[in-house]
């Protein structure tokens, strides 16, 4: 087939954008003849042109510019301009607070009939910065999940654009291939979409973050709470770590420039209080009252799913250490979930979350799913 598509990412040297570089060299490099990669530090710009040459499935060059096997040119530059006037789709993986900027400077350069989109996590104002002009294709899209996962299946991909747009090939191409790698696309309108996220995203991180910092100020002592806790403890504190652990600036941006969001704010604030007052007077028949009338007629449904949900979580949590606990002195395998790298060998011990094997080699669970392989004794 003929390669026909030039391809910008602004930014792509970190976080999505880079991730997204690799998803499109290896899912489309057969359509693309160019991809170009933007970034403001030459530096690190060489570092992800070297990175990209020793993945053996990406097939770039150390110079960041060459004809890999799959004949598909990679660019790095710090010319965000440039880098956009000869493309045929120009994707702006930019943090929330530049994007505007971002798209102001360099909308005016691309091409009349371009595909133009983005993955910013607030979709109302790049939306309609990119849709100043009306002789581009605006697809905005937000796909809600972190640039660490392998493949896309089972990912929620949210897709915004307007009314117009969703009859057009590009529009439906993008939208099958989604479709077609099992992706869950949600089509809705920007403005839906920053009211359903503020309840989403923000709801979410406030809530952990309000955890988190209520332990801190308590002195409390997670470490030795997890010695003696349920499983959805641990998945509640490691849901809270993994938020904790990830770029503030991003959860910023994602509160700071949603209008939708101080009202869930308030509300969040006024329902803590309304529990607050209820334990400090004592008051019990409120307090259920409360919990029964949140729980209701319809969200009821929600609480036995959720019951589901969790219950086969720790199933399979489980199900990992009977696994371990029945193959002492067995062929085990394990497979990091990281690299998919598999590794077969006897199982000498576990414990304490560790993994034993005769090698001597010692694997931590947590990165690993383990397998029952055969009996060798
Ligand atoms: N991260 C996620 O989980 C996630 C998920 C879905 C959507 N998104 C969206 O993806 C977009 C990018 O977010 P991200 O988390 O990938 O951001 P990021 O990791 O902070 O940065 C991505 C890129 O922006 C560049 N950059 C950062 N600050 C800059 C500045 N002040 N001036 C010039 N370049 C700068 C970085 O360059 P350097 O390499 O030089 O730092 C990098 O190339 C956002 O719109 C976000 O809403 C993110």
């Amino acid at each position: 087939m003929k390669k026909i598509y030039k391809i910008t990412i602004l930014w792509g040297t970190d976080g999505f954008g880079k991730w997204l570089a690799e998803y499109i060299l290896e899912h489309f490099s057969r359509y693309i003849s160019e991809l170009t990669i933007t970034g403001r530090n030459e530096k690190k710009l060489e570092q992800v042109a070297m990175e990209f040459h020793t993945k053996p499935h990406l097939n770039s060059s150390p110079q960041g510019e060459n004809e890999g096997t799959r004949n598909c040119k990679i660019i790095f530059t710090t010319d965000n301009i440039e880098a956009v006037q000869n493309a045929d789709i120009v994707i702006y993986s930019v943090p929330i607070s530049k994007t505007q900027q971002v798209i102001e400077e360099t909308l005016p350069y691309i091409k009349t009939s371009a595909i133009v989109s983005d993955v910013t996590s607030i979709k109302g104002f790049s939306s309609r910065a990119m849709s100043v002009r009306d002789d581009i294709i605006v697809i905005p899209t937000h796909p809600m999940f972190g640039p660490y996962i392998q493949g896309i299946a089972g990912q929620v991909i949210v897709l915004t654009p307007e009314i117009y747009i969703k009859t057009s090939k590009e529009y439906l191409f993008l939208r099958n291939f989604l479709l077609q790698e099992k992706a869950k696309v949600v089509e809705v309108s920007s403005q839906e979409h920053d009211r359903i996220i503020a309840v989403v995203q923000w709801l979410t991180h406030l809530n952990m973050f309000v955890i988190w910092e209520t332990m801190k100020r308590l002195n409390f002592h997670i470490g030795e709470s997890l010695n003696f806790v349920s499983p959805i403890y641990k998945l509640m504190i490691s849901s809270v770590g993994r938020y904790l652990g990830q770029n503030p600036e991003l959860y910023a941006d994602i509160q700071m420039y949603n209008e939708e969001v101080i009202e869930v704010h308030e509300a969040f604030l006024e329902t803590a209080k309304n529990f607050h007052t209820s334990v400090s007077m004592k008051d019990k028949k409120k307090f259920i009252a409360d919990v029964e009338e949140a729980r209701g007629f319809i969200w009821k449904k929600y609480c036995d799913e959720g019951q589901v949900y969790t219950d086969k979580l720790i199933y399979m949590l489980s199900r990992q250490q009977e696994i371990l606990k029945n193959n002492i002195w067995n062929k085990i395998e394990l497979q990091n979930i990281y690299s998919w790298e598999k590794i077969n060998w006897v199982l000498e011990k576990h414990d304490n979350g560790k993994i034993f094997l005769k090698s001597g080699e010692i694997y931590t669970i947590d990165e690993y799913e383990v397998r029952e392989k055969w009996n060798i004794f």
